[in-house]
């Protein structure tokens, strides 16, 4: 017995030793290398493997983006972008009577492109999408003054093009106060979301996560791409095999009922600056899904997405994931467990985090 508490404790010596001397060395390399700008490429071409699936994934995104222009889908992103910019050109203050001139052409390339998807394939695309297109560049050519050759020829294009349906109404108005919800009502809502790590073991009615993610969808995204999807498992065994690839449950993942994997689709973008739109856009979407939940009785936690080659392997295989689609998040959710607690988790002091014109 005394022998082997002796190797049990030479074994933690030896562990101990080990973590010192990697920290040591580690340091030592991020000291330098970490101290400007020419020495990190230095060290990231020796170590290139680090992000390689984000770089490949950026790439990828890229090249899929371009491909899909050219393929039948039930969303377009670059039509989605386009006709964001025309209706932000049409709440402008003071308005310009010609404007988007240098990509007019372009949107209504997308536009054709979509209308022809609705008359060879009625149904595969999605069809408020298409309607908003379809308002947004009535209303630009209805208030375009007639000057512009580029401008009349796409007007030219847009009226010829064999769209079918009737006007949505779906163009700029004057912002609605939908909602009498105050401060103390929202603080209240805000203060009683915790992350809950253990739960009932019964089913989440599909229509409660439906409706917190209608919710989730009204949150703002870089020019209204909303470049991610939310993919639910809310059959037990499932959201349990899910919730066990992450480090992060350790412990709790056996009694999580349902999970969402919050993926963002980089084949949203022609250009590598907006990569991290993925992640800002997906979470803000998340945010709102969490509160929504909160809303309608169900609690939740966050669960991180590490960078890590393994596990983004093992995910991939499994959800069948593009080499473009990133994982931003899990959100584990479900019916609070009546017994059980909640971290209290203190959080900082408003002076820690909040400057004003510093
Ligand atoms: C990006 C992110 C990753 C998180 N990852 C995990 C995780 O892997 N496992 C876990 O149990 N909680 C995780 N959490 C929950 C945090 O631990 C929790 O939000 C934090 O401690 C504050 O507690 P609160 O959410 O109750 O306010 C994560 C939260 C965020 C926002």
């Amino acid at each position: 017995m005394l022998n082997k508490l002796k190797t049990i404790a030479k074994n933690l010596l030896a562990i101990t030793w080990i973590r010192r001397t990697y920290e040591v060395v580690n340091r030592g390399f991020l000291e330098s290398f970490g101290s400007s700008r020419v020495l990190t490429h230095v060290f990231f071409t020796g170590n290139f493997l680090a992000f390689n699936r984000e770089q490949s994934a950026v790439l990828r995104g890229r090249r899929n983006y371009y491909r899909n222009k050219s393929t039948a889908r039930t969303t377009h992103v670059e039509l989605r972008r386009n006709v964001h910019r025309l209706e932000k050109g049409l709440t402008m203050r003071p308005r310009r009577d010609v404007f988007a001139r240098d990509y007019i052409t372009e949107t209504i390339e997308f536009y054709e492109a979509a209308v022809a998807q609705q008359c060879s394939a009625p149904g595969t695309i999605d069809q408020p999408e298409l309607d908003w297109a379809h308002d947004v560049l009535s209303e630009y050519f209805a208030v375009s003054a007639r000057t512009d050759r580029t401008v009349e020829a796409a007007r030219a294009r847009f009226e010829s093009a064999p769209y079918d349906a009737e006007p949505t109404g779906k163009i700029p108005h004057p912002k609605e106060q939908l909602s009498d919800l105050g401060y103390d009502d929202l603080e209240k809502l805000v203060l009683q979301r915790r992350s809950v790590r253990w739960y009932e073991q019964r089913p989440v009615e599909r229509e409660l996560i439906d409706k917190a993610l209608l919710l989730a969808r009204q949150a703002p995204t870089a020019c209204n791409r909303i470049p991610y999807e939310f993919r639910v498992y809310d059959d037990p065994e499932l959201a349990r095999e899910i919730a066990q690839i992450p480090f992060g449950t350790a412990g709790y993942a056996e009694n999580i009922p349902a999970i969402a994997v919050v993926v963002g689709k980089l084949e949203s973008y022609f250009s590598p600056r907006d990569r991290h739109a993925i992640y800002v856009d997906g979470s803000l979407a998340s945010m709102q899904f969490i509160l929504a939940l909160e809303t309608l009785g169900l609690s939740s936690t966050v669960i991180n997405w590490p960078d890590f080659e393994p596990l983004e392997a093992k995910m991939q295989r499994r959800l069948k994931l593009d080499t473009s689609d990133r994982v931003i998040m899990l959100i584990g959710f479900g019916y609070a467990h009546e017994e059980g607690l909640v971290p209290y988790s203190a959080k900082k002091d408003l002076d820690t985090f909040r400057r004003y014109n510093d």
